[in-house]
């Protein structure tokens, strides 16, 4: 908790720091009351700062000074100044050492940054500004260090010691405990400091490099979940063939590890050989993971793992360039997924996440460029803007480049940069060093909020045998900005011919066609683009593999979506089409709905799904993405005014009406993959993943006929499946039905059998803070009671809270305002112990502006009681006050 004023923090007030630390050394001596930290620093005048010794401002925070000693010399009382936030010294020459003494109190810290507990283990995590809670440092991204670490603890509770680097040490000390000495022989900044001690098993494993060094791999768990590692081993050799393959990039030291933690604010954490992640990230095996889950953990693992080269070697100078590291290392994990699994489900993945609520994100208060100019908090910047736009924005680089031209840029980059702490403007500039181009009108991706639409309208002229597309762009106003410059938006497209084939392309000017889908550049405000040969009203298929993140119009009906359904090559848009014809039917009903008319379904929503059902030779977990509608968050996202009951209503109805329609050939569907299911072993592959899905989807529709045989179909799959796929679906469906009886059952057995796995129970938490039918409040709120809930712990609180107020937004958007009472009552609660994880569970009220004026009054009531309710984080404090300005 702050005392100090929160105050805003600026891009432009970048100050390369004074001093630099060339090596730290550490010692932690861990106890069950309190722990000790010695560092001593080897510290210097930075030369880039010129001469002149000025003060030395350390950070810290929470800490216990016992004892400080500068240039050999322990300073008394009136030799230095302590604040809430800093430790200031004089220095005497260019050259000295700083040692530290502070006690710190893992055992008591809930914010869960810095040193603290989960369960029996001591973890750390330093990402962004954690650090300062372990000892007095300059932690910031732009000092790096070589870390030296000694860890000593009691040897019976604690004997798996570790640190990041090689361990060099290690022996028995006095009364029972040991002691271990860890080196990294890279520079780096304090946030990828990691320290882990407990009593841990490991999975051990090895990789050869592409230069034939041979590499340690280890995963350490807590010993009940070391039968629950094998996926993210098999996932980290994956990533670590990969990285070399697609970037040429080799991992550098002799161990690699990752340790599994319970109680984590986020998914995972790069720190230099040692990531920590949250167990969730890490455990699967089929009977207690599903196969997203089995998905996510190797994304993430992949993630983390990418980040030795984009975020360790190369790092970021300030906190304003998070995007340097994570915009291009999620779209370096997406790229892997896409190579792992399906790159067309996967890209269809992504982008419904991005405009749902990346999109959302864009439009509130909190919107903020890739690049921000200014924050509050940091931790408060770890959002779907940095990351998702971010990759979105390396992505379109990407597709400006080529992926030759790509590759080029990454290594000059790499190579320029390896060793610096850098900027967003140096990866472009090594971007278009090695390819020779002009990025300068690009980067405003970096720098403008908002998402841009593109307005696009076309002209046949059949007698001169030309097709004009004129593109009209702009950007909504954001917090931070009214008038917006145009971007570089590139498009990709094709043209279609009656029959459903692709039109050969050439633009005016152009000596003759070139290939049949091509990516052109709207770099203006308005812009026309003129086709020739064109031989007869063609049907464009525009922003294939949405090729940039933005809201593309163009005035399509509903039988040109259906043949963009059937018969775009691009396998992204033939989705999306579905998903645009989705949206006008749903519109259609929710306006319906709206003015109290009976509902009528457009009967070709039926019958496109029908044909897409029908058509064997798709990927089946294709099929599966384009049964699912749109979800009511995202008709909120694209509504001006969300109707939040009619939107669920409207939607539920179009479900119904599908079910119903479309029972023959789901119950078909259906069955022939349950068979097979039943035939298999779990293999967690993208062929099974994609049956499941099928099956799973279908199932979920079929339940909505209340058939007897349906309900019998479900109780068997959840009853007898061999793994957490096929038995959580079935929960659900069952979860979401009138069969009161066989749901009260069904949750009972679950409970009992999985009672000792808190992810698994994660899951059963989630299922039913998912419900969307009455009385969702109370269900959250006696589940919060159940032995197995802990607020304490952020993966109790997302799965319970996070999917209540996030997913089932019928119960906490109830008209009486008892949701946001709900959640706002518990942000005030979560603020006292965990900032970072209450200023998260924020965002839903965040978005008030977005309903009706009831609502609105409601919800910022809430905020507005959560601003006067004492004192706030910096964290909830920005969150809150910007959502109210
Ligand atoms: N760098 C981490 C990642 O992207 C993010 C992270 C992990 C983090 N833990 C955190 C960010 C805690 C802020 C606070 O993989
Ligand atoms: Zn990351």
């Amino acid at each position: 908790m702050r005392t100090e004023q929160p105050k805003m923090i600026y891009l432009k007030d970048y100050q390369a720091p004074e001093y630099l630390i060339d090596e730290t050394h550490l010692t932690f001596e861990l106890f069950e009351d309190h722990s000790l930290v010695h560092a001593q620093l080897v510290m210097r005048r930075n030369p880039a700062r010129g001469p002149g010794l000025p003060p030395l401002v350390l950070d810290g925070q929470q800490l216990e000074l016992l004892s400080v000693t500068l240039a050999d010399q322990e300073l008394s009382d009136g030799q230095y100044q302590l604040t809430e936030n800093h430790l200031t010294l004089q220095p005497a020459s260019e050259t000295f050492t700083v040692d530290t003494s502070v006690r710190i109190h893992p055992e008591t810290n809930t914010a869960l940054e810095g040193l603290y507990k989960s369960g029996t283990m001591f973890c750390t995590q330093c990402e962004a500004e954690g650090f300062r809670k372990i000892t007095y440092y300059l932690d910031r991204p732009d000092v790096m260090s070589k870390f030296t670490t000694t860890v000593v603890a009691e040897q019976h509770s604690y004997p798996v010691l570790l640190s990041n680097g090689n361990p060099i040490a290690s022996g028995p000390g006095e009364d029972g405990r040991h002691w271990a000495t860890w080196e990294d022989p890279f520079m780096k900044p304090a946030y990828l400091f990691a320290l882990v001690a407990g009593d841990l098993w490991c999975v051990e494993d090895s990789f050869t490099t592409m230069t034939d060094r041979n590499v340690a791999l280890r995963i350490y768990v807590e010993p009940e979940n070391i039968d629950k590692c094998q996926h993210a081993m098999n996932s980290l050799k994956k990533s670590m063939r990969w990285d070399e393959e697609v970037y040429g990039r080799e991992y550098d030291l002799d161990i690699f590890m990752i340790v599994a933690v319970n109680d984590f604010n986020m998914g995972a954490m790069e720190n230099k050989g040692l990531n920590i992640f949250n167990s969730s990230a890490v455990l699967a095996r089929a009977e207690t993971a599903t196969d997203a889950a089995h998905q996510r953990v190797e994304a993430i693992v992949a993630h983390e793992y990418f980040h030795n080269w984009s975020g360790n070697r190369v790092t970021c100078r300030d906190w304003f360039q998070l995007s340097l590291k994570e915009g291009f290392t999620v779209f370096r994990d997406s790229g892997f997924s896409a190579d792992m699994n399906s790159a067309t489900v996967k890209r269809i993945q992504d982008v419904a996440y991005l405009r749902t609520h990346q999109f959302a994100e864009d439009a509130g208060p909190m919107a903020h460029a890739v690049r921000p100019d200014s924050f509050i908090e940091i931790s408060n910047f770890y959002t779907l803007t940095v990351y998702e736009k971010g990759s979105e924005v390396v992505g379109m680089i990407h597709t400006l480049l080529g992926a030759e031209g790509f590759r080029k840029g990454s290594d000059l980059y790499f190579e320029r940069h390896d060793g610096q702490a850098v900027t967003c403007d140096d990866f472009i500039k090594a971007m278009e060093d090695a390819n020779g181009v002009d990025l300068t009108q690009f980067k405003r991706w970096y720098s403008q909020a908002g998402t841009p639409r593109l307005a696009v309208s076309e002209s046949y002229d059949a007698a001169a045998k030309t097709y004009r597309l004129t593109f009209r762009q702009s950007c909504p106003e954001t917090p931070d900005k009214v008038e917006k410059l145009p971007f570089v938006i590139p498009v990709e497209l094709g043209l279609l011919d009656s029959k459903g084939n692709e039109i050969a392309l050439r633009l005016a000017g152009e000596a003759s066609a070139q290939g049949t889908t091509r990516v052109i550049s709207v770099t203006e405000a308005e812009q026309t683009f003129t086709f020739v040969d064109i031989a007869e009203q063609p049907l464009p298929s525009l922003l294939r593999g949405f090729s940039a993140p933005v809201k593309l119009t163009f005035p399509y009906n509903r039988d040109q979506l259906m043949f963009l359904m059937q018969h775009d090559s691009d396998g992204f848009n033939r989705w999306d089409a579905g998903q645009q014809l989705s949206v006008q039917v749903l519109q259609e009903l929710i306006g319906q709905q709206q003015k109290g008319e009976s509902l009528k379904l457009d009967p070709r929503l039926v019958s496109a799904l029908r044909t897409v059902l029908s058509d064997e030779s798709l990927d089946q977990a294709m099929v599966a993405e384009m049964l699912s509608l749109p979800g009511e968050a995202y008709l909120t996202e694209i509504s001006e005014v969300a109707d939040v009951d009619a939107i669920h209503i409207a939607r539920e109805f179009a479900r119904q009406q599908l079910a119903e329609g479309l029972f023959e050939a789901l119950w078909l569907r259906y069955q022939a993959n349950r068979d097979l299911s039943k035939k298999t072993p779990y293999v967690a592959e993208a062929e099974h993943f994609a049956r499941r899905a099928l099956q799973n989807i279908a199932l979920s529709y079929l339940m909505l006929s209340g058939k007897p045989e349906v309900l019998a179909a479900a109780l068997e799959q959840f009853e007898t499946a061999d793994n957490m796929t096929e038995r959580l679906t079935a929960l659900a469906v069952l979860v979401n039905s009138p069969f009161e009886e066989q749901k009260a059952l069904a949750l009972a057995s679950f409970a009992e059998h999985f009672k000792d796995n808190p992810l698994v129970m994660d899951q059963w938490f989630s299922v039913q803070a998912g419900s969307t039918l009455p009385g969702g409040l109370q269900r959250v709120k006696a589940l919060m009671q159940h032995p197995a809930f802990n607020i304490k712990n952020p993966n109790k609180v997302r799965a319970l809270v996070g999917a209540f107020a996030g997913q089932n937004l019928i119960n906490f958007h109830a008209a009486d305002g008892s949701g946001y009472r709900f959640l706002a009552d518990l942000v005030i609660e979560l603020n006292g112990f965990n900032p970072q994880i209450a200023s998260r569970q924020l965002a839903p009220l965040t978005r008030w502006r977005k309903y009706d004026s009831a609502r609105q009054a409601l919800m910022k009531g809430e905020l507005e009681r959560i601003l006067a309710s004492g004192q706030l984080s910096s964290d909830v404090y920005e969150v809150v006050s910007k959502s109210l300005a």
